[in-house]
């Protein structure tokens, strides 16, 4: 233990050298923003860029979060897809608001996005899911994510059976399967600075209107 905490000590973070953040000179509306950002990212070599963290809030009124997949965006908002039996689907039936955060290390950016959660219709959550592997569609079908595994063989032996049914019936949809888009009221874009001056500009709806704020670092 003494050895970790010795060794976090050590660790240093935001080195950089980062790309430069001019936020006078910025687009209207935060999507825009986030898919330069975005694209700078995998330019910049920034390993699996959509990765993201999904915030929601559980039965007790608790924070829960997972990292998932950026599966898309547009104009309207960000899209990730799971099951909606699954844990964090159950929570976003009772609360759609959520929060979405990306952290880019390599070029010390990270983007949070606040907002709310709805379920796209059901022909783009087919879509989705039939572009997915077959590994990636029979978990899905087996219908069983977060609950407990007794033991790992049964998930060996389920796969395999439902591997073999997605392979001699290639169109069948998880009907659980849901493509989520996220509306975002909020969206923080945040620069780190090696001098710790770091650059922190806030987009925020107000009257159907994008307001733009620095915010202290
Ligand atoms: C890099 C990465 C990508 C992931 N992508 C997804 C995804 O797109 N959809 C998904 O349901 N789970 C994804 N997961 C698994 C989730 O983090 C999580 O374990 C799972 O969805 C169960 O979450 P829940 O119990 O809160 O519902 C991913 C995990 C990692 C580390």
């Amino acid at each position: 233990m003494e050895d970790t905490n010795k060794l976090l000590k050590s660790l240093k973070s935001l080195e950089g050298p980062f790309p430069k953040f001019d936020p006078a000179n910025i687009p209207s509306n935060p999507n825009e923003l986030f898919q330069e950002w975005f694209h700078t990212a995998i330019k910049s070599g920034v390993h699996e860029p959509h990765s993201m963290t999904l915030s929601t809030i559980n039965r007790f009124g608790h924070p829960d979060a997972r990292v998932l997949i950026l599966k898309a965006m547009d104009e309207d908002g960000w899209y990730f897809a799971s099951g909606s039996n699954s844990v964090k689907g159950q929570q976003l039936k009772m609360n759609p608001n959520v929060s979405l955060t990306f952290y880019w290390s390599l070029i010390g950016r990270q983007v949070r996005i606040r907002g709310t959660s709805l379920r796209v219709g059901k022909e783009l959550s087919e879509k989705d899911f039939l572009e997915r592997g077959e590994v990636g569609r029979a978990i899905a079908l087996l219908g069983k994510q977060s609950k407990v595994l007794p033991d790992s063989k049964i998930l060996e032996e389920s796969l395999i059976k439902q591997i073999e049914q997605v392979k001699s019936n290639p169109d069948t949809v998880d009907p659980h399967w849901c493509l989520y888009k996220v509306t975002a009221s909020e969206v923080e874009f945040w620069q780190g600075d090696r001098e710790r001056k770091h650059i922190r500009l806030l987009y925020r709806m107000e009257n159907d209107k994008w307001i733009k704020e620095l915010l202290w670092p």
